[in-house]
């Protein structure tokens, strides 16, 4: 048995609890309210369509089942998550140019930028629809808060982009802002519409945040590891758009000593920014290498995977729970 079939049966084992809540997702997704304007079904659909793996669903539908049930509600945040995440999506290839995403290409690519942000703005509509239906205040102003959290990241990300002294506070703020705030809002709104008490709210919104770090360092971590053909992007794509990430943050670090080889580390990042990422790929692998940034960064991402680990042990032992640990665990381990 291959390492990569021990992953596809782990992540099969991972969905398995709400493989048939995570099937009322999907159509809740196919029923939002369809637009009349045929451009925009077809970049809606586009968006919507394919293979995504309802990650932010799968966590709000987890963190339900441990923390309670799984009702109509929870089914309904949940597609409230993936519009969301979507949405952001649509807007954040308009910000990096992006041609490619999951393989295919992108809705600016095919239809420009203009119908990628309105796209994006209707699926945030349609996600502000399906909340209020739910006539949770509380639900609206975690969603809300999430918004905000996404535009300050991004702009936290463009303001430090191409900056080679990037620091570790501004790394931190950007990644909670734009993929550890929804996370968290997840699993907070599990708690919250499972009537928990405030501090189990406060426990799973917590293990949203610490999951939603490491899976983006595990995300910075595979724009250096991982093939284009597996990631659906382009090699080095968020180095190449100015972003210093976790890898080269560490790397940087750890030439700190030695002026000389972070001068070479520097000129090459540089490099990047400009040139053709790919034939700079090898010797920017090997200066990696040599500062051992690569299993720094896992050990980083494996040690916030493990702080959200110990916020949910005070939930009761069910399958979801295991999901759950079993999913930030695979989270480490992703190829893709
Ligand atoms: C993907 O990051 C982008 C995000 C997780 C957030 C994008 C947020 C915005 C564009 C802010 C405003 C949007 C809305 C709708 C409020 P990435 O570029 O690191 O990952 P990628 O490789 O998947 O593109
Ligand atoms: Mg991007």
């Amino acid at each position: 048995m291959t390492v990569n079939t021990l992953l596809a049966m782990d992540i099969d084992a991972i969905y398995e609890p709400v493989q048939t809540d995570l099937v009322r997702v999907r159509e809740s997704l196919l029923a939002i309210v369809p637009p009349e304007t045929a451009l925009l079904v077809e970049s809606v659909h586009h968006a919507m369509g394919g293979e995504g793996k309802l990650f932010r669903p799968l966590l709000c539908l987890l963190a339900s089942g441990a923390s309670g049930q799984i009702e109509s509600s929870h089914i309904e945040t949940a597609a409230v998550a993936e519009l969301i995440h979507v949405a952001t999506l649509l807007h954040d290839d308009v910000l990096d140019d992006a041609g490619l995403r999951r393989g295919k290409a992108t809705i600016r690519a095919l239809w420009g930028n203009k119908i990628s942000i309105l796209s994006g703005d209707y699926l945030l509509a349609q996600a502000s629809l399906k909340l209020s239906k739910l006539n949770n205040c509380r639900l609206v102003s975690i969603f809300a808060t999430v918004l905000s959290n996404l535009c300050e990241g991004e702009v936290e990300q463009i303001h430090t982009s191409y900056n080679l002294k990037t620091s570790w506070d501004s790394y931190f703020k950007k990644s909670i802002c734009k993929t550890a705030s929804l996370f968290s809002a997840c699993c907070e709104s599990a708690g919250v519409l499972n009537h928990l008490p405030e501090t189990e709210i406060q426990a799973l919104k917590l293990f949203g945040e610490q999951f939603g770090i490491a899976f983006q360092i595990v995300d910075d971590l595979l724009d250096y590891t991982a093939s284009a053909e597996k990631l659906g992007k382009p090699v080095l794509d968020d180095l190449k758009n100015g972003l210093l990430n976790a890898p080269v943050l560490i790397a940087l670090e750890a030439f700190e000593a030695q002026p000389e080889k972070r001068q070479t580390l520097e000129t090459l990042v540089e490099k990047v920014f400009t040139e053709d990422p790919e034939s700079l790929q090898q010797a920017l692998f090997a200066l990696l290498e040599e500062a051992d940034a690569i299993p720094k960064t896992l050990a980083m991402a494996e040690d916030y995977a493990e702080k959200a680990r110990s916020a949910i042990r005070f939930l009761p032992p069910t399958p979801y729970l295991k999901a759950l640990e079993g999913l930030t665990r695979y989270a480490i381990r992703r190829e893709y």
